[in-house]
């Protein structure tokens, strides 16, 4: 999930350029570097958890030299950020190298199959499995291309890898799944992650596709497929001011994260849900592992407490009850907790002092608890006695986008294996939940590429306030949407259950209080009288609903669309919409989108 770089030519300007390169991907976000560097003989490895300034102390001592070497940021997603986690990782006998980027998802197998084989393994990533495999192929007689050929074709899961051998001067790259181009320059190339990388040296740029395997030698490089056959990549020149390129070429890392939401979800979703089986496959927590669970507690803040509420609904529709508190008041509720209670922190950054706060109440009150957190080696990971990683991969802007939808449709896998320990086998309505959690990052991607939001939020840039309402599963995106606004726009937003707005909040309305009202498909007509309320008072109404939601359209001046899908997974969408429509209303009233006043994207005070 986070930054490759490798860079080959035949002077000695290796590690100078691989960490200008890894500087270069420090936007993407990062918790350990490294680099192998070959000069002459096998590579040679240097790797620090922590920043990449901690690995330059550790050159500064030994610079090799040396014109091929490949680099990398980790971010975390099997076994916490150490030294020895840090990529890249050797074999046993130190003569392959590698950096991965991604999951492989049936390392675990490999990893035993190569245990029982005799290989020793220094670290506990599923990356390590790669450079042992290479050995095998090597001592069976095989290049290092057929080796790594061999090798990758035994691999499932998402990644993009990059290795490096004592054997010859060249390196050997692929992608599925994870991004990785290649950067043309006179004597030398590199392949990264993203062209940032390597903007410094070179604008010439080859966008590698799924499925290629790359070679690439000094003096020239040779794309195919995995079988051998030769492909052909044209060379773009990108001409990008080196500043938006930080961004991955986006204003803000919040719209970055925002357009990241596809891939982070089928990082989510990946082999973990089966659509057209209905099977669920959790890592940690085979089908059994909550059979003891009485009831769930969900603690959280801010967003996470939105995405905590979208569970508690999840679980409580399965028939295991199901609460969610936000953290700060967890330690004064009188909710009952014991061993057979369940407490699920849901903490994005997994440091949020409320919520590990919370989190050690329940441990103290011999709850069981366990994080769903996207930090592998948070403290609410390491703390609690279990950890679901919702692997958004890393979110720099303050406002959470990513990490909310993958929250969201973690806390669903989450409760629908809860619910079959719990009740028994999976029902129809859960089957057809999972498959509309299949179709959910294409959907995603829709709206990314229709959306109006930009339009809407202009033309109602001046209002007073801002009004999200919701009822049921989309109660807690009224809520985020209110959330989002305020935090990002500084303007007055607040967000309601559909049936409360003529409970008081009404009072507030006039045709300056534009109502965004969310709508899933399910139970819309109650919603719509409130809308009507609404309307009475004169408030502009836009729609967050489906395009032929033809009732709704009739009463919304405005619709914001979404793709028909399974109503407990609509929230997901809509809030999608609403993310836009806050960064827009923002971008227009020249806020600090990713950093925004008086808030911090880790609240490590109580
Ligand atoms: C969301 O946009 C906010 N920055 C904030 O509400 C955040 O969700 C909250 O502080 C909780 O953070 P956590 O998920 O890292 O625990
Ligand atoms: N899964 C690998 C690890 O945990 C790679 C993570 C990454 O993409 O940085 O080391």
């Amino acid at each position: 999930m986070c930054g490759i770089i490798a860079r080959i030519g035949d002077d000695d300007s290796a590690v100078d350029e691989l960490i200008t390169g890894l500087e270069n991907l420090e936007y993407r976000g990062y918790d350990s570097a490294g680099v192998a560097i070959k000069n002459g003989g096998g590579p040679e490895v240097f790797k620090r958890q922590g920043k990449i300034s901690r690995l330059k102390d550790v050159l500064a001592g030994e610079v090799p030299d040396g014109g091929l070497g490949i680099g990398h940021t980790r971010w975390s997603t099997h076994g916490p950020p150490t030294d020895e986690n840090a990529h890249p990782h050797t074999d046993c006998t130190g003569e392959v190298a590698v950096v991965h980027n991604g999951i492989i998802e049936n390392y675990d197998e490999l990893r035993s199959e190569l245990a029982s084989r005799g290989h020793e393994f220094e670290s506990d990533t599923d990356t390590e499995v790669i450079p042992h495999l290479v050995e095998e192929e090597l001592a069976r007689g095989a290049s290092p291309e057929l080796a790594f050929r061999r090798t990758i074709r035994k691999l499932s899961g998402s990644y993009a890898v990059a290795m490096i051998t004592e054997r010859d001067h060249a390196v050997y790259a692929t992608r599925r799944g994870s991004p990785l181009v290649l950067g043309v320059s006179d004597g030398e190339y590199f392949l990264a992650s993203d062209v940032p990388a390597f903007l410094d040296f070179t604008e010439e740029v080859i966008y590698l596709d799924d499925g290629d395997v790359v070679v690439v030698r000094s003096d020239d490089y040779e794309i195919s497929t995995l079988d051998g056959q030769t492909v052909e990549r044209s060379v773009s020149t990108v001409e990008w001011d080196p500043e938006d390129a930080g961004k991955g070429g986006y204003d803000h890392y919040m719209l970055k994260e925002i357009h990241e939401q596809p891939t982070a979800l089928r990082q989510t979703l990946r082999g973990r849900a089966d659509g057209t089986t209905g099977e669920v496959h959790l890592e940690d927590f085979p089908a059994g592992s909550f059979e003891q669970v009485e009831r769930v507690q969900f603690v959280a803040c801010g967003t996470s407490y939105h995405a905590g509420l979208v569970g508690a609904g999840f679980l409580s529709g399965g028939g295991v009850p199901a609460q969610t508190f936000l953290a700060s008041e967890y330690a004064t509720s009188p909710a009952p907790v014991d061993e057979d209670t369940l407490v699920v922190g849901v903490t994005q950054s997994g440091e949020t002092a409320d919520t590990l706060s919370a989190l050690r109440k329940a441990n103290a009150s011999g709850a069981r608890t366990l994080a769903v957190t996207n930090v592998v080696g948070s403290t609410a990971a390491r703390e609690c006695d279990d950890a679901l990683f919702i692997r958004a991969g890393p979110e720099i802007g303050v406002a959470a986008t990513k990490t909310f939808s993958s929250q969201v449709v973690s806390l669903s896998l989450l409760a629908e294996r809860i619910a079959r320990d719990v009740t028994g086998s999976p029902t129809e309505e859960s089957r057809e939940r999972l498959a509309a959690l299949d179709e959910l990052p294409g959907q995603v991607q829709q709206i990314l590429d229709y959306s109006n939001a930009q339009k809407i939020a202009k033309q109602y840039r001046d209002s007073d306030a801002y009004f999200f309402i919701g009822r049921g599963t989309v109660f807690p995106v009224a809520l985020e949407g209110a959330l989002k606004f305020k935090e990002i726009s500084y303007e007055h937003a607040e967000g309601f259950a559909a049936g409360e707005l003529k409970h008081g909040p009404l009072a507030l309305v006039t045709p300056k209080t534009p109502i965004f009202a969310v709508f899933t498909g399910e139970n819309d007509e109650k919603t719509l009288g409130n809308v009507k309320e609404a309307e009475a008072r004169g408030a502009p109404i836009v729609a967050v609903a489906s395009e032929d939601h033809e009732e709704v359209a009739q009463h919304a001046d405005h619709v914001l669309t979404i793709p028909e899908t399974h109503p407990d997974v609509a929230g997901v969408l809509a809030n999608v919409q609403l993310q836009l429509l806050s960064y827009h209303a923002a971008d227009l009233l020249g806020r600090p989108i990713d950093k925004p006043r008086n808030l911090a994207k880790s609240v490590t005070v109580e």
